[in-house]
């Protein structure tokens, strides 16, 4: 994957926070619902990051770094909770325009000082150091920055998984993806995204890891919880366990870690007019009103 090159596009949210649409994925980083909002609610709260930061250390992986807004709403979380608090945050992002975007054009300006230094120094410098803080941004495809973490020494209590939604960015949903950044997660820890689709949670179990639903602020669909320890999820609906029999559940493979978008999309396609599970239209017809969409892009 190459940097992209194309405008990164500003747009206002409901609850009064920017986002930026990317031309080069054609979708915007944020629910339109609320920016901010969702960075707290879907990420913070699900994770139930402000009870985790009561311990003395905690070590976060933020998967699509972006603006910073999720970094941001932990951040936040961890000053206000338990200043005491020692933090290791690793994030990956492959365009260093998005976060300096971010901070050159005022987007940041919501969130307390101290948190806008942090994400300042890591726009800038790729890395922001204070006493309780240790925090570095890997440039590049995540695919194949995530090799440089070791999962010996590194195990994340809180992922954050923000890829742009599959159909437009299916290189960082893929099993082997998952597979990967799964390895990075504390046998205890929390992975938390804002997509429920069934090729998603597919990935997620074949990578190991046990699914709940959570609200996704600003959007129609739960998101998922991932843990590797299943204690404490919420059970998946009956539509939902229905959904992952269907042929949705197919998912994205990158074997190599290294293919295009267009050749994961392909892959999963052959796979899908192959398969033994039942077509989506089925469970579609059986849950959905007629004029709803399957679940999701975003
Ligand atoms: C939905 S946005 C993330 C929003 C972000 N979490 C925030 O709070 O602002 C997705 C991000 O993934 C990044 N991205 C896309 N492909 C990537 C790849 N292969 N490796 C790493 N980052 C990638 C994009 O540049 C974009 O910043």
């Amino acid at each position: 994957m190459s940097t992209p090159t194309g405008n990164l596009v500003l747009e206002p949210t409901a609850d009064g926070s920017m986002t930026l649409f990317s031309e080069d994925f054609g979708e915007w980083f944020h629910s339109r619902q609320g920016a901010y909002t969702e960075a707290y609610a879907t990420y913070v709260e699900a994770t139930d990051l402000a009870s985790l930061a009561q311990a003395p250390a905690l070590t976060l992986l933020d998967v699509c770094y972006g603006l910073g807004y999720n970094t941001a709403a932990a951040l936040d979380t961890v000053l206000r909770v338990n200043p005491a608090c020692r933090v290791r945050l690793v994030g990956l992002e492959l365009d260093p325009r998005v976060p300096r975007q971010a901070v050159d054009q005022g987007l940041i300006g919501g969130w307390s000082a101290s948190v806008q230094a942090c994400l300042q120094d890591l726009a800038m410098a790729g890395e922001a150091q204070r006493p309780w803080l240790e925090a570095n941004l890997l440039w590049g495809d995540a695919r194949q920055r995530i090799g440089e973490l070791d999962p010996a020494g590194f195990q994340a209590d809180v992922i954050f998984f923000d890829p742009f939604s599959p159909p437009h960015c299916p290189e960082l949903w893929t099993v082997e993806f998952i597979e990967r950044v799964a390895a990075c997660l504390h046998p205890e820890g929390k992975l938390v995204t804002y997509s429920c689709a069934a090729a998603v949670r597919t990935a997620m179990q074949a990578a190991g890891l046990s699914i709940g639903p959570i609200s996704a602020a600003g959007r129609r669909w739960p998101g998922t919880l991932a843990q590797v320890n299943p204690t404490g999820l919420a059970p998946l609906s009956d539509q939902e366990r229905e959904h992952l029999l269907t042929r949705a559940a197919v998912p994205y493979r990158d074997p190599t870690l290294g293919d295009s978008a267009d050749a994961i999309r392909q892959r999963r396609q052959r796979e899908q007019a192959v398969s033994n599970l039942v077509p989506t239209s089925r469970w579609r017809k059986r849950w959905l009103p007629p004029h709803q969409k399957v679940p999701p892009a975003r």
